[in-house]
């Protein structure tokens, strides 16, 4: 073995060789930074057929881990439910629930910078049925829930070990740039995405997006582009701040 011992012994995921070889050979004003990005929904599920969850596609997410890896960076990411394609060159973990999701985003700390595109369902039921709930059931007049982690806020407000860039998204159907910040100041992160997420805008699924950026002392709104092209707008932000 690799240590010098003989006997039985195992080896690395395919997977984590072939991550591990990316990153020695990755060049890029990121090589060498850990990225951590969430995307797509979660699903909370309601009974063994049924689960609460929302539109997101994770195209957004995933178009920003595209850009991460095209700038050298070692990506890891984590992503719920959605049609999105894997990005080539990540270190993908798949999810399903919003506990999985902050389990998964534990485990995978530390990182130079976490980016939190996920559309995270803000609550669970917590008396989930053990068969599948009949029509005729009470269980939906009675369902309970409870509040999921806010993973971003987890995140943001490490003691130890807090990422040097926490950025997350806001998603927000009015007052954007006030509910932006709100989340900005209340969550503790660095940089706040908000993106108005109303149907007419065709944003969960669409191609497009439409921020407003947010940082501690400064704001912008950026014109409507496609989500590849926002995607290289926030890691060229990254990389003027870090590198
Ligand atoms: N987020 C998270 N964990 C949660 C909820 C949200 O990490 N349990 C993150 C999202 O990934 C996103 C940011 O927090 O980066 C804002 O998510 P959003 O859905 O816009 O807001 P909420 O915090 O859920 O607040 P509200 O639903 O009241 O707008």
């Amino acid at each position: 073995m690799a240590c010098g011992e003989f006997g039985l012994g195992r080896m690395a995921e395919p997977i984590e060789i072939l991550a591990a070889i990316r990153e020695k050979l990755s060049t890029g004003p990121l090589a060498g930074k850990h990225v951590l990005v969430t995307s797509g929904s979660t699903q909370e599920p309601l009974d063994p057929v049924r689960y609460i969850s929302n539109y997101s596609s994770g195209k957004q997410g995933g178009a920003i881990a595209k850009a991460l890896v095209s700038q050298g960076a070692k990506v890891t990411f984590i992503s719920g439910p959605s049609s999105a394609e894997i990005p080539k060159g990540v270190l993908a973990i798949r999810i399903r629930t919003a506990d999985e999701m902050l389990e998964a985003v534990k485990k995978s700390l530390p990182a130079d910078i976490a980016i939190m595109a996920a559309a995270v369902s803000d609550w669970k039921p917590i008396n989930i049925s053990e068969r599948k709930v009949k029509k005729n059931d009470s269980y939906l007049s009675e369902l309970r829930y409870d509040q999921n982690v806010d993973i971003l806020k987890y995140v943001s407000t490490l003691a130890l070990g807090r990422p040097g860039l926490v950025v997350g998204f806001a998603a927000e159907t009015e007052n954007l740039l006030e509910n932006g910040s709100e989340k900005l100041s209340n969550k503790g992160c660095d940089w706040i995405l908000a993106n108005d997420v109303s149907p007419n805008m065709e944003v969960f699924g669409g191609e497009e997006n439409t921020i407003t950026f947010i940082s501690r002392n400064n704001s912008s709104n950026w014109p409507r582009m496609t989500k590849e092209l926002v995607a290289q707008k926030l890691v060229n932000l990254i990389i003027e701040e870090l590198c």
